[in-house]
């Protein structure tokens, strides 16, 4: 299959797809998401890692040319068990998203808003880190979040209050902030709104370029016969065909993956 793959725990991902098939507008993609075990945040290593292996070998057995894991917490959780799994390139989000926070970044100093999971691994800390041993890293687990943005209320006033509550806990001398987890550029608006209410000058880093551009490094992107995304859920495809309809902007269809 000439597919990439792409894979989140629910629609956190779509963002990352977003951003895929703005930047390889004639691509086929293969979107997974795993409705029946999210979220991911609140889970344990060996559970993120279980459930990242039953996604590598739905992908693995379609044959893809990539996998694009388009979710923060398993990155940390399984990007090097998912390289060793698979036989086709696999990139995560972290790396991408440190890269572009530090070129972003003038005093190394980074706030990061992520699941408790990702916090917990110290993933973006590590890979700050490698990259400038004195940056400075606040991050905060938003587990609430992630909920609001499933329900679709990441840019209503709910996820808006959620996300300023969050912000309220981090430290104030950051100059970039990294959305360190797929859900949240769908409450970026909230996100913009606090940092022009207190008169911040802070960069918004979104992982979703850079993988772009990663992603291009590794692989030949085509121009194929019949572009497009075939989705799938480990859930209720209903649900997830409702949800990320409206982020989409179009209906779709979803296939179930029985676990
Ligand atoms: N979207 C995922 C991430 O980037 C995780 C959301 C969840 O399942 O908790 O980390």
């Amino acid at each position: 299959m000439e597919a990439i793959g792409v894979y989140d725990s629910g629609v956190g991902g779509l963002t990352v797809l977003k951003e895929l098939r703005k930047n390889f507008p004639k691509e086929k993609f293969v979107y997974f998401a795993d409705t029946a075990h999210l979220p991911y945040g609140a889970k344990s290593l060996d559970q993120i890692q279980f459930y990242a292996k039953g996604a590598g070998d739905f992908f693995e057995n379609l044959g893809v040319k990539a996998l694009v894991i388009a979710c923060n917490t398993a990155t940390g959780a399984a990007l090097d068990l998912l390289k060793d799994q698979m036989s086709c390139p696999v990139l995560g989000v972290i790396g991408p998203g440190a890269k572009a926070a530090y070129q972003a970044s003038k005093i190394g100093k980074y706030g990061l808003l992520a699941t408790q999971a990702t916090v917990d691994q110290g993933f973006y800390e590590k890979q700050l880190k490698d990259l400038d041993p004195g940056a400075k890293i606040y991050s905060q687990g938003c587990p609430q979040l992630v909920l609001a943005v499933e329900d679709g209320l990441g840019s209503h006033y709910i996820g808006k209050k959620i996300a300023w509550e969050y912000l309220d806990l981090l430290p104030g001398d950051y100059d970039t902030l990294i959305l360190g987890c797929t859900h949240f550029p769908l409450a970026r608006q909230g996100v913009e709104d606090y940092f022009a209410f207190y008169k911040r000058k802070v960069t918004v880093v979104d992982p979703a370029e850079q993988t772009c551009l990663d992603l291009k490094e590794t692989i030949q992107i085509k121009n194929q016969a019949k572009p497009g995304v075939t989705y799938y859920c480990s859930g209720d495809p209903k649900v997830f065909a409702q949800k990320a309809a409206k982020i989409l902007g179009e209906k779709i269809r979803v296939k179930r993956v029985k676990e």
